[in-house]
């Protein structure tokens, strides 16, 4: 693993990594949440020769290709390692499919005996592949530039395993979460063992920090927020920095909104991520001290460029700039956005 003591930070260490350790750099270093993906045509050159998306996930030359193209093009400040957080569930047993055009399918789970028919514990020799891609992009990436491990959030996971899809504010899971909390709670517990093995299997491999995505949990009321977003998602950096005591951790509650300042109260990460509609001010007032916020620039800005782009670039780097910031999307990067664009806001908050 590299370096990562800010004392000791130098022109090869990571900014990335610097700014989670909580310093305050101008310009902030810059990743996009699937910055990797479909609006690259060399993504859809080799996705096409690949077959499936996850077999270009599970194909460790191709997953190591596909993860290192944004870098290459735009300089980015980190890259995220190319995978998804389904090969959790897939790696427990379960069936997952991506359908063409329409998202990811897997087969409902419904029952407590559902719960019972997952595996025992993840199964790390079946995502070998996506170790190895970690291990591989580490070795090809420059030493100044860091790269991100992922999982989703157990609460988030979840909600794809319970309604086999996404949609409608995930709502299989939250009827399962509030008809039978005992059974829901027996899922998350399984998904908190099998995600922070699987962040310690890439901190291992060469991953330089790790991120946890929580994408759904934002809908949730406050105290059902509390139990299945916030309580996991801690338990998860518990039992990584029981392991790893000083792995640099990301946690994304897409929407948490009001809710985001008992959540970085309770969850110790390094950084968490804003959300698109978040009031700037107030997430930084939830976020005390020098632990680091990353995102929020608009993602359909990014699709829009031009100008409003310009202005959605400053509106956060004058927020949050003097702040330890890590310049991101508050959410994915869009199909429709032409790769100029992210070119654009590179140079835009570079040129501060
Ligand atoms: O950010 C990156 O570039 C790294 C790779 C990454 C992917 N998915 C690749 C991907 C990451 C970090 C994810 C996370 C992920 N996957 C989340 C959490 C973040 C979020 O978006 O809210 C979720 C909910 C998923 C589940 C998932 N995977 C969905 C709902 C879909 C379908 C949506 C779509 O855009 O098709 C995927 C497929 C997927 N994951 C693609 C990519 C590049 C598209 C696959 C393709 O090439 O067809």
């Amino acid at each position: 693993m590299v370096e990562r003591r800010p004392d000791e930070a130098g022109s090869r260490e990571s900014r990335f990594l610097r700014t989670l350790a909580g310093e305050a750099l101008t310009p902030p270093p810059i990743w996009l949440m699937r910055q990797a993906g479909r609006y690259l045509p060399e993504y859809r050159e080799l996705r096409a020769r690949a077959g499936g998306f996850l077999d270009l996930c599970y194909t460790p030359k191709f997953a190591t290709e596909v993860t290192l193209q944004p870098i290459r093009r735009f300089d980015l400040d980190a890259a995220i390692l190319f995978s998804d957080i389904l090969v959790v569930p897939h790696a427990l047993g379960r069936d997952v499919r991506f359908v063409e055009g329409e998202g990811p399918r897997l087969d409902p789970m419904t029952s407590l005996a559902d719960v019972h028919r997952l595996k025992e514990a993840i199964d790390l020799d079946f995502l070998a592949p996506v170790y190895e891609t970690v291990s591989r992009v580490r070795a090809e990436l420059d030493p100044s530039k860091a790269l991100i491990g992922f999982c989703g959030a157990p609460y988030t996971v979840a909600t794809y395993m319970v309604g086999g899809r996404g949609g409608e504010e995930q709502a299989p899971a939250r009827l399962l979460a509030y008809r039978e909390p005992d059974t829901f709670q027996a899922l998350i517990d399984r998904l908190v063992d099998a995600s922070a093995a699987h962040l310690l299997a890439q901190l291992r491999a060469g991953a330089d920090a790790v991120q946890i995505f929580d994408s759904w949990s934002g809908d949730l009321p406050p105290a059902e927020f509390a139990r299945w977003s916030t309580a996991p998602i801690k338990a998860v950096c518990e039992r990584v920095r029981a392991e790893v005591p000083d792995a640099p951790i990301i946690a994304f509650a897409r929407g948490a909104g009001a809710k985001l300042a008992d959540f970085a109260a309770a969850v110790p990460a390094n950084a968490f991520g804003i959300a698109t509609s978040e009031n700037l001010a107030a997430a930084r007032r939830a976020v005390p001290g020098h632990r680091a916020l990353q995102g929020a620039v608009d993602p359909i800005a990014l699709v829009a460029g031009g100008a409003a782009l310009d202005r959605a670039v400053d509106t956060v780097l004058e927020a949050l700039g003097d702040h330890p910031l890590i310049l991101n999307l508050g959410h994915g990067v869009r199909q429709e956005t032409p790769p100029e664009h992210v070119a654009q806001l590179v140079a835009r908050a570079r040129s501060r």
